[in-house]
């Protein structure tokens, strides 16, 4: 996802909103494929996964591909970034693309902290978005996920990069992350519902990336 230096880079709380920054301003966005999530795509155009109507987020959207995806007359999508670059980008091509704002808008926020609408969001997405976060951050990934998911709104959340073993869990972005600890930080408030091993996959990430949905509770 990122170069060999970036790699090595280890973050913590106080120092990763600005690493994201400077990637975006240097144009070190490698991690973007340029195009929706095979797996995501698979779910909802081929496997019709039915999702609740109302609002959703893809936090850490990045060029928003995602968020454009899902949006629709019956779900309003936000795509969240801390890069004014990335949210920049985004709209740009949202208007390139003629998708109406009233479907999809590109917000700069930070995930952790941002006012959380009155009805909640009843669809999330995460990709790329965990893994980006030092695993110090993680629990807290999932108390905030609760705090702004709606009662039974669905986080499709798709697993990436999974490791059975990874050899140092400290180092990335990407930290390597394996299903337990999804479960681990979501269980108390998320039932997962959806668990496809089998998913369509970017080419050069088969084996590490598992779809899956989760239930607020
Ligand atoms: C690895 S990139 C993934 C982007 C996109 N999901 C994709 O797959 O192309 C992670 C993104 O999360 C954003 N990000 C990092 N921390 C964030 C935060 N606290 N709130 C919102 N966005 C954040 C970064 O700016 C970056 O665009």
């Amino acid at each position: 996802m990122a170069d060999n230096k970036l790699q090595a880079v280890k973050l913590d709380s106080d120092e990763y909103q600005r690493f994201w920054l400077n990637l975006w301003d240097a144009k070190a966005t490698r991690w973007d494929k340029g195009d929706v999530s095979p797996a995501l795509r698979e779910l909802i155009s081929e496997k019709h996964w039915q999702l609740p109507n109302g609002q959703g987020i893809v936090p850490g959207c990045g060029r928003g591909y995602d968020a454009m995806f899902l949006a629709s007359p019956s779900l309003h999508m936000v795509g969240a970034d801390i890069s004014p670059i990335a949210v920049e980008t985004a709209t740009k091509l949202r208007d390139t693309k003629q998708i109406p704002s009233s479907l999809v808008e590109f917000k700069e926020l930070d995930f952790f902290s941002f006012d959380v609408p009155r009805d909640k969001y009843q669809v999330a997405y995460d990709y790329t978005f965990f893994c980006a976060l030092h695993p110090s951050m993680r629990a807290r990934w999932g108390e905030r996920y609760a705090e702004i998911m709606a009662p039974g709104g669905h986080l499709i959340a798709l697993m990436f990069p999974l490791d059975k073993q990874p050899e140092d869990r400290d180092i990335g972005p990407p930290f390597l992350l394996s299903k337990d600890e999804y479960h681990r930080v979501l269980d108390e408030n998320f039932e997962l519902i959806h668990y496809d091993p089998k998913c369509k996959t970017h080419d050069d990430r088969a084996g590490v990336e598992v779809i899956t949905v989760w239930r607020r509770k």
